[in-house]
């Protein structure tokens, strides 16, 4: 498929892009090297209690950790000096070939430079190129780099979190009144559906430049919050999946499949989502969720993130007695809401238990594992090819119910990340792949591209000088359903 308009990339100054190469991937990059250099040191202290044996292999460790950190300082000056993206080297996972072969046809097209490169292809590139610096260690293999950093941002979101948790301990008690009254359970399932959308609005690579009070900010919940917010949906399409959703009535195994996003508040959300439609719904029976196999965009989730989403939760040392040194407020959740957390994890750990929750990969799965269908969510591919470059997981989604695109990068390789036009209908702009099964989209706008938007709309907010299309406070629910 080719869109009649080129791909974003860094040659408009305004845009967010340039944006990103100019200020957002060097602070990622240079956090990962302090990550790095943390563990080094911390190794380095360990070392004098160590026994020989043991001391040799922590020094290997130690030199593999600097030599990620040179690579690391190398792509770093190579960006600011708009120098040559150098091919992922064979390093045994997924993939390679995929990047190199693409990255041939850019040097032919001479757009192989790290300024002249799409910006969906080129960041892609990055979170694989850095993965190979791990991969080609004998101590790093498992290593996530982001892990500390998901983690602690995860522990910082507990009083959204609690007061989740007690939303559905509520509706608990509203459970045969919810079941017997469509109209009611569409205003939970509205207020559900908004709350795992701005659930996206918190991920870590926008971090760079939101401040932690901010954050929170976001991840105010409840329903004054949400109807606060409802005004920054530009397009809104909750109707059209609650009439979707109805349409299931009397199916039999109707799955819905979440193409996760963000670990930490945003997988959060994305559980109480799916705990929502399989418990109070009787529309779906089954949920699959889809990961990253590698650390992706900062913040994905991978199978590991997964597996200890639940753990966390359900620890009682994992969210803050009192505030930290380290900016997480205390939870201060009462002993009640306390209980409502562990009821509703326990319950998604019974689904998790009985395959109701079900990850796409075995949930044991370690980073860089290979998976036919999950390697094509971290190629650098836009989804409308879908069906030629991974048909297997597109043969797999057609038996879905509903598959639930969530967040930023997804919503890119979904419109291809070009230069549409703001109207654009959705239909339009994810191409081919339109009809092949239920698509919903929910996104928090933080890349330049936009679909689906009022033309007058879209107009209005460019002259404003805000920056909607990226400023994370605007956001689409964007639904395409299934040909007929
Ligand atoms: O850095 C590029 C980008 O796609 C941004 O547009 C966005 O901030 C981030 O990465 C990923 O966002 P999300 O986690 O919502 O996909
Ligand atoms: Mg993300």
């Amino acid at each position: 498929f080719q869109a009649p308009y080129p791909p974003w990339d860094f040659t408009d100054r305004n845009s967010f892009a340039f944006e990103t190469v100019l200020r957002r991937w060097p602070v990622i990059l240079t956090g990962i090297i302090d990550n790095i250099y943390c563990r080094n040191h911390d190794l380095g202290v360990s070392l004098p209690s160590k026994s020989e044996e043991e001391k040799a292999t922590v020094e290997v460790i130690i030199e593999e950790g600097k030599k990620i950190i040179s690579k690391i300082g190398e792509v770093k000056y190579d960006m600011a000096r708009d120098r040559v993206l150098q091919p992922i080297p064979e390093d045994g996972e997924a993939l390679t070939d995929v990047y190199n072969k693409e990255l041939e046809k850019l040097a032919k097209k001479k757009q192989n430079t790290w300024l002249t490169v799409p910006w969906l292809y080129s960041e892609c590139y990055l979170y694989r190129l850095i993965r190979s610096f791990f991969v080609q260690t004998k101590h790093w293999k498992d290593y996530d780099p982001f892990l500390a950093q998901k983690e602690a941002t995860f522990q910082k979101s507990s009083k959204a979190i609690y007061q989740l948790a007690t939303t559905m301990h509520e509706l608990e008690g509203d459970k045969h009144t919810l079941a017997s009254d469509p109209d009611n359970l569409k205003v939970i399932f509205k207020e559900m559906i908004q709350m795992c959308l701005w659930g996206n609005a918190t991920d870590l690579s926008m971090l760079t430049h939101l401040s932690h009070d901010d954050i929170q900010h976001l991840q105010t919940v409840g329903r004054d919050a949400q109807a606060a917010r409802a005004e920054y949906i530009l397009k809104d399409d909750q109707e059209k999946v609650w009439q979707h959703l109805t349409s299931l009535t009397g199916k039999e195994d109707s799955r819905v499949d979440f193409v996760l996003d963000n670990a930490g508040f945003e997988l959060f959300t994305d559980f109480v989502f799916a705990d929502f439609l399989v418990t109070y719904t009787p529309y779906v029976s089954k949920v699959v969720f889809h990961p990253k196999l590698i650390p992706w965009f900062v913040s994905d989730v991978t199978p590991p993130d997964f597996k200890s989403a639940t753990k966390s939760l359900l620890s009682p040392t994992f969210f803050p007695q009192e505030d930290t040194p380290e900016g997480a407020p205390a939870s201060g959740a009462s002993e009640e809401s306390r209980q409502h957390l562990y009821e509703m994890v326990k319950r998604w750990e019974s689904y998790i238990e009985s395959g109701v929750f079900s990850l796409s990969v075995p949930i044991d799965s370690p980073l860089g594992s290979s998976d036919a269908q999950a390697n094509f969510w971290t190629s650098p591919y836009p989804y409308w090819n879908m069906k030629e470059l991974a048909p297997e997981l597109h043969k797999s989604l057609e038996d879905s119910s509903l598959v639930i695109f969530k967040g930023d990068l997804n919503f890119r390789k979904l419109t291809g990340d070009v230069q549409w036009p703001a109207s654009t209908p959705f239909e339009t702009a994810i191409g081919p792949i339109a009809g092949s099964f239920p698509i919903l989209s929910l996104r928090t706008n933080k890349a330049d591209v936009i679909v689906g938007v009022d033309q007058e709309v879209a107009d209005k907010l460019d002259k404003s000088g805000e920056k909607w299309r990226y400023n994370g406070k605007y956001a689409v629910v964007l639904f395409q359903p299934r040909a007929t």
